[in-house]
C-alpha cells in the first residue's frame, strides 16, 4: 500500500496535470461528465482523495469536512430507540454525540472496556451500533477486532471502527468484518496540522448510501483545499509514520525507566497489557505515547513549561511532536492529573529525548 499511497488517485489521461487539481466550483455545466453540484457528487479534488483512501482500506470512501462530520454521519444512520455499545476509553467528541443523543431520548448506550472481549461479544447480540476505537484515545487500549466483528449480532446492526489512532496504513477494520471505518484525516493522513478532514470507508452498500445522504443533507462536505492537502499529505504518510514509530518505541522505553515517570502506555512495549494482541492486529504501534508524570498536576504543569522542542498543543499525527496534559481537556477530567498524551513527530529522536529528559529532571 505504500506505493499506492504515492501514486493512487492521480489523473491518468495523457497531458493531465500529475496531481488532481483544486477545482473551485460549486456547480458544473449540464450535459456531460460525472458532476452537477459539489455538495452532491463532490469535486474532482475530493474524488481523488476518496479513490486513494478507498483502496487503502478496501471499501468505498467518502470525504467529509472533519473527522467529527464523518462520525456524525454514522450516528445519523440510527433509528430512534437504538442501542449503542461503545468503549470506556474513547475520543471525547464521540462521547459528546452519544451523551447528547441519550439526553434527548434518541438512543440508549452502554460502555464496555475495550479489553473485555467477552462482554463485547455478548452485548453485540442486542446492539444497533457497535462503536469501536482501537487503539483508543488517549489510553491506547486495544479491541480484539476479529473476535468482536465476527460475533453474532442483531440483523441490520452497524459495526464502526474509529481508525484514526491506528491509521489506515496500520489497520484495515473492514478486513476484520467491520461495516465502516472512520478516520480523522486531520491527523496522520494530512500530517501537517494544517487542515480538517474526515473519511469513511464502507463495504456495505446500504450503509454507504446512508452515509452519502447524511453528507449531502447535512452539507458535511470537505473543502477543496483541505481535500487537496489531505491527498498531498497522504503521499508521505508511510515515511512519516514509520520514522515517528521508530522514535516512539525508543522514547517509550526510555520514559519507562525514568524515575519521574509512573506509567507508560504504548502498545509496542511488552508491559502494555495487550501487547500481544497489538502485535498481531496492527501493522505498527503508532506514534502516541501516554505517560504519567510522577506527582500529578503541579509537576506535570512544570514539566510542560520546561519543554522547548515539543509543543504544548492538542491533536496528533503531525510532523511536529506535540504533548498535552489530558485532564485539562473538557470531558477528560476523569484522567490522572499528571497524564500526558504525546504525539511523536519526525524530529531527531535524540533531540526529543534531550528535551523530555531535561524537562523531567
Ligand atoms: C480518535 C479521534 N477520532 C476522531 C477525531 C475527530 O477528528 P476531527 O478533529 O478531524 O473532527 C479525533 C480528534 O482529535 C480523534 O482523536
Amino acid at each position: 500500500m505504500d506505493s499506492w499511497l504515492v501514486s493512487g488517485g492521480r489523473p491518468e489521461a495523457p497531458g493531465s496535470p500529475i496531481n488532481a487539481p483544486i477545482v473551485p466550483a460549486s456547480n458544473y455545466i449540464y450535459g456531460g461528465g460525472d458532476f452537477s453540484y459539489a455538495r452532491d457528487e463532490g469535486t474532482p479534488t475530493w474524488v481523488a482523495l476518496e479513490d486513494l483512501m478507498a483502496k487503502l482500506e478496501g471499501g468505498a470512501a467518502l470525504a467529509f469536512g472533519s473527522g467529527m462530520a464523518a462520525i456524525a454521519a454514522v450516528f445519523d444512520q440510527l433509528d430512534v430507540g437504538a442501542h449503542i455499545i461503545w468503549p470506556d476509553d474513547c475520543y471525547q467528541g464521540v462521547a459528546g454525540i452519544i451523551d447528547t443523543g441519550a439526553a434527548q431520548g434518541r438512543w440508549t448506550s452502554e460502555r464496555i472496556s475495550l479489553s473485555d472481549t467477552t462482554s463485547w461479544v455478548e452485548k453485540a447480540k442486542s446492539a444497533d451500533l457497535i462503536w469501536l476505537e482501537s487503539p483508543s484515545n488517549p489510553l491506547l487500549e486495544i479491541a480484539d477486532l476479529a473476535a468482536i466483528c465476527s460475533a453474532e449480532r442483531k440483523p441490520g446492526s452497524i459495526i464502526a471502527v474509529d481508525n484514526t489512532v491506528a491509521t489506515p496504513l496500520n489497520q484495515r477494520p473492514l478486513d476484520h468484518g467491520a461495516d465502516v471505518s472512520v478516520t480523522s484525516a486531520t491527523k496522520y493522513v494530512g500530517g501537517h496540522s494544517d487542515l480538517l478532514c474526515g473519511i469513511t470507508v464502507c463495504n456495505n452498500a446500504e450503509l454507504q448510501d446512508g452515509l452519502f445522504r447524511a453528507r449531502l443533507l447535512n452539507g458535511a462536505t470537505p473543502g477543496n483545499l483541505e481535500a487537496y492537502l489531505a491527498t498531498r499529505g497522504a503521499r508521505t504518510m508511510s515515511l512519516r509514520l514509520r520514522a515517528a514509530e521508530e522514535s516512539s518505541l525508543i522514547l517509550a522505553q526510555r520514559l519507562e525507566s525514568h524515575p519521574n515517570v509512573e506509567i507508560v502506555r504504548y502498545p509496542g512495549l511488552p508491559s502494555h497489557p495487550q501487547h500481544q494482541l497489538a502485535t498481531e492486529q496492527l501493522g505498527g504501534f503508532g506514534t502516541i505515547i501516554t505517560f504519567d508524570v510522577a506527582g500529578g498536576l503541579e509537576p506535570g504543569e512544570q514539566f510542560l513549561k520546561r519543554l522547548q522542542l515539543l509543543t504544548n498543543a492538542t491533536s496528533f499525527g503531525a510532523v511536529e511532536s506535540t504533548i498535552e496534559r489530558r485532564a485539562a481537556i473538557h470531558g477528560q477530567e476523569h484522567l490522572p492529573a499528571g497524564l500526558m498524551r504525546m504525539s511523536v513527530g519526525i524530529e531527531s529522536v535524540e533531540d526529543l529525548w534531550a528535551d523530555l529528559a531535561n524537562a523531567l529532571s
